[in-house]
């Protein structure tokens, strides 16, 4: 007997995070960008946390599309930074667009002379279907190197080092930071949700 897959929006366009998802979720879903419903506008990101900003998204394709979609957002959390750059991780040094070296920079000035060097990366990921609305989040807690190192990832990862570990997140392959990631957390809370619809 064959069986459908159910389809479900992941409201990103990240073809890394979409092949990541797909290959966590197996065939019972079918996994749809927001390019393969039509969406191509900028989803505006106007909330003050990471909680309301992946609600944001997943709701808005919910009302505007009609699909069950779920929608991720991440921040880095630095403790002696009270929490920054947070929600704003993307977008921290100022200027247009996202650029993760002025990004990375502009950190490790604002830590420059700082011993505390707890860091946390946080995934939030609001999932919206007709039977309601659900969140998970996935967290890993680790440091803040003084030096960049390692070529591999994006966006932070050649200064954050993980609990337990001696290199970055650039210096490990994509199953190792998979495994212990914020959002490989968040993934394998939301997969019991999922399995549940
Ligand atoms: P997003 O919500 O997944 O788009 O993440 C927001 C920002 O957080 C990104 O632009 C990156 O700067 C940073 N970020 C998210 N996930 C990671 C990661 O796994 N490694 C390094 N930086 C990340």
């Amino acid at each position: 007997m064959t069986h459908t897959p159910r389809r479900i929006v992941f409201a990103t366009n990240n073809p890394h995070k979409l092949d990541e998802i797909r290959s966590i979720v197996g065939d019972s879903f079918e996994i749809l960008s927001l390019k393969e419903i039509g969406c191509d506008e900028d989803i505006p990101e106007t909330g003050s946390t990471l909680d309301e900003n992946s609600h944001i998204k997943a709701r808005y394709v919910k009302t505007r599309y009609g699909y069950d979609c779920f929608a991720d957002d991440t921040g880095l959390e630095v403790e002696a930074l009270d929490g920054d750059p947070g929600v704003r991780s993307a977008r921290y040094a100022p200027g247009i667009g996202h650029d993760s070296q002025a990004n990375m920079e502009l950190l490790l000035r604002n830590m420059a002379g700082k011993d505390d060097r707890r860091a946390r990366f946080r995934t939030v990921i609001t999932l919206i279907t007709d039977a309601g609305e659900q969140q998970v989040e996935g967290i890993v807690e680790g440091h803040i190197a003084r030096t960049p190192s390692g070529e591999g990832g994006f966006g932070y990862d050649p200064v954050f080092v993980p609990v337990g570990e001696e290199r970055s997140f650039a210096l490990m392959s994509a199953a190792e930071k998979n495994a212990i990631s914020h959002r490989g957390r968040a993934v394998a809370a939301l997969l019991p949700l999922l399995n549940n619809l």
